[in-house]
């Protein structure tokens, strides 16, 4: 079995670093059920994996991250696992700020966070606030986020803006689009990971998401660790990204 700095050295000497990492961290609640616990004890510990991850990230130097914290969905659990999700988020943010302070790392957020309560959205806007100028890795939590909602919020902004006269039609492109996006500024992500086996996207980032490479592995997220990133992002080295392309040609010698 590899240790953890032996997968470092290879994915650092191996090749090309994904820019932007983003993860669907599912399987808390099996994770918990098969032990026999409740499901609010899988989140807890699926807390212990984010703070694994944020750090090996943070350590070879990902510049992105985007985890898929809350979807717009998950309103639909249960009163009691709702509110232990966000306890859960706002005492995680509020604890560890000074380390996400002492490494560099950038906290924002994609979604729509004035739903949440004014207490959480108070202290993640001061989190925001107080990492804006941090220049390591930008820890993205999609937080009530809902890739479909986004879309429709970009299409009625863009026909607002087009009959304010903003642009021409033929003005709508890819990149004009991407612009009205919650995730504005962001990279789209190269690698997509998604635990505990599931074969969905979930409503996640369904734009950007167009050309990232998935990576889908059975471990559950609670003990998914530095060694189930790193070997994900050895997976990912792997991979000939083709962006539709036909494979490129060798270069012959005279051309
Ligand atoms: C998916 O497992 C997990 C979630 C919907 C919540 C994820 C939230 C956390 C890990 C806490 C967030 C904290 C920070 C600081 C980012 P599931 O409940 O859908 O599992 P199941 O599919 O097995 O039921």
């Amino acid at each position: 079995m590899s240790s953890i700095n032996t997968l470092k050295k290879q994915i650092l000497s191996q090749g090309e670093l994904p820019n932007h990492i983003a993860i669907i961290m599912d399987g808390n609640g099996r994770w918990a059920k098969k032990r026999g616990l409740p499901r609010t004890v899988g989140h807890k510990y699926g807390v212990k994996a984010v703070k694994k991850v944020v750090r090996a990230a943070g350590e070879i130097g990902i510049k992105y991250l985007t985890l898929y914290t809350f979807s717009t969905e998950n309103w639909k659990r249960p009163k009691k696992e709702v509110s232990a999700i966000m306890n859960l988020l706002y005492e995680t943010t509020r604890r560890e700020l000074n380390e996400l302070l002492e490494n560099n790392v950038r906290l924002i957020t994609t979604g729509d966070i004035e739903a949440l309560s004014p207490r959480r959205r108070k202290m993640l806007k001061e989190a925001i606030a107080l990492t804006a100028n941090d220049t390591g890795l930008t820890l993205n939590l999609a937080l009530n986020y809902s890739g479909r909602f986004e879309i429709l919020q970009a299409v009625k902004n863009i026909a607002v803006d087009y009959a304010k006269g903003a642009f021409k039609i033929d003005d709508i492109d890819g990149e004009l689009f991407s612009s009205y996006l919650q995730t504005n500024g962001l990279p789209d992500p190269d690698l997509l990971i998604r635990t505990s086996g599931e074969m969905r996207i979930s409503n996640f980032l369904l734009w950007q998401t167009s050309y990232t490479e998935m990576y889908i592995t059975d471990v559950l997220w609670p003990d998914f660790d530095e060694k189930e990133f790193y070997r994900a992002i050895i997976d990912f080295q792997g991979r000939e990204r083709r962006f539709g392309r036909v494979k490129r040609a060798k270069k012959s010698k005279g051309t």
